[in-house]
């Protein structure tokens, strides 16, 4: 057992020093921990050792994917009608404009069996003109078409799984124009994720269709530790669910993995849940900032066609998706908490240009003053920011020195951007 791991460490450790010289311009974190460069102390608390290292290297997921999924709201109640009044909605909502661009088909797009080909088939009652021209539609609107299947003999709801049929689902997917494959873990025979993940990969690539590649292993074996070269995102956990406590869950069991995203490859807490009804305006806030700042995917899981102005306002924050946008690609992380099981929150990340996003989160059950100091976000004491409230869109009045605290409603969760007033370049 001993022999066997040192084994495997020694492996990595090699594959990892190859790597990390071919692809060492993946790692701008690097040299913000120079003593005297930049805001940060020497010893701030965003690792970033595993940043860019290993990363599959298929020219995608420079930033986090954004986009639509069927899943969170229709489950498999899905059609081609649905799909394209989605799209129609993303477009007129301004939503694709701002970058969800993604319209991504869940489970249940498919018959309950292959064809005699061994091909696998659109179901003909939900998607009678096919899989191609709904890709077709997609690409006419500036938009893009991803698909799901899994890795296993069946899918989640007992469609055909693509395990052993890689190379030839794969080229169908390709010849359709499809974009993104989520590739799920229902009914996976047992067998090792890392012995399943791969040739599917290996499959896609070789269609010479550029495919992003989602990895829905839902966290079981820790795939921030392996999936890096194998796909552009893996899951991180289980299922998320509508509810508070579900995403608050899911937001601490995803931050464990912070040290091991970065641009071409990402940790997926799952969909956002915003607009489908069981959390409080205060709750989806939190959940889109605190994804936002996680480099999550972006992947709205509501119902587009029907959203209200609460929602619509949400997701369309783009000083919010700026940030999980931002060309750094650092996971922001949690970084403090106190109070009753730890439930007044500090999270932060550093941005580009030398700045850095704050979450002052409240979790507790009453309102509560957040401070954040500025040795606890790894910042020197003596640089001073401005701050920008990116809820409200506006500037506080104050240069801060130190730390900066702010009154937080029950469940609610503030955003700052900080910007340093000595920005002379330092990246
Ligand atoms: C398509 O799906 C939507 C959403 O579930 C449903 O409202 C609609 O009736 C379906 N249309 C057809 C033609 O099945
Ligand atoms: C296939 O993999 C190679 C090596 O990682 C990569 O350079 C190439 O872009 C990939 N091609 C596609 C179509 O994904
Ligand atoms: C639109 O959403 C509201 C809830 O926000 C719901 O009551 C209504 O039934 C929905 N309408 C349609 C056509 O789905």
């Amino acid at each position: 057992m001993i022999a066997e791991g040192s084994y495997v460490l020694l492996l990595c450790l090699l594959i990892l020093s190859i790597s990390t010289v071919a692809i060492g311009q993946n790692a701008p974190f690097i040299g913000l921990n120079e003593e005297g460069e930049g805001i940060f102390t020497k010893s701030h608390p965003y690792d970033t050792s595993n940043y860019g290292v290993l990363q599959l290297n298929n020219g995608l997921a420079r930033t986090p994917q954004m986009g639509w999924n069927s899943w969170n709201f229709f489950a498999c109640n899905i059609n081609e009608s649905v799909i394209k009044e989605t799209a129609d909605a993303m477009i007129s909502t301004g939503l694709a404009a701002l970058g969800y661009t993604y319209i991504n088909i869940d489970d249940c797009w498919s018959a309950f069996l292959r064809n005699l080909k061994g091909d696998l088939v659109p179901d003909h009652k939900d998607f009678p003109s096919g899989i191609q021209a709904l890709a077709d539609y997609m690409h006419e609107n500036g938009l893009k078409l991803g698909l799901y299947s899994d890795a296993g003999a069946l899918t989640c709801q007992l469609r055909p799984g693509s395990l052993f049929h890689e190379i030839k689902d794969a080229n169908l997917f390709a010849s359709w124009g499809i974009d993104y494959l989520k590739y799920d873990n229902c009914f996976n025979l047992g067998i090792d994720p890392q012995k399943r993940y791969p040739p599917m990969r290996d499959a896609l690539n070789s269609t010479g269709r550029t495919i992003f590649y989602s990895l829905c292993e839902w966290g079981e074996e820790d795939p921030a530790l392996w999936a890096r070269p194998v796909g552009n995102s893996w899951r991180t956990t289980d299922d998320i669910i509508d509810s508070w406590e579900s995403m608050t869950t899911i937001a601490d069991l995803n931050d464990k993995w912070a040290a091991y995203a970065g641009p071409g490859g990402w940790n997926d807490p799952d969909m956002l849940e915003v607009g489908n009804g069981g959390m409080t305006k205060q709750e989806y806030r939190a959940h889109f900032s605190i994804w936002a700042l996680m480099k999550a995917p972006l992947l709205i899981g509501c119902d587009v066609r029907n959203m209200t102005s609460d929602t619509l306002e949400i997701l369309s924050n783009e000083e919010v998706i700026s940030v999980n946008q931002d060309q750094l690609g650092v996971q922001g992380r949690k970084l403090f908490s106190e109070g009753k099981d730890g439930c007044s929150q500090v999270w932060g990340g550093p941005l580009s240009e030398n700045r850095v996003v704050i979450a002052l989160w409240n979790r507790c059950s009453i309102t509560v003053i957040i401070t954040a100091k500025w040795d606890i976000l790894g910042l020197k004491p003596s640089s001073s920011f401005t701050v920008r409230d990116i809820w409200k869109h506006e500037y506080l009045p104050d240069v801060f020195y130190e730390s900066m605290e702010a009154e937080v409603e029950s469940h609610n969760c503030k955003l700052y951007i900080l910007t340093s007033l000595e920005s002379k370049a330092v990246n």
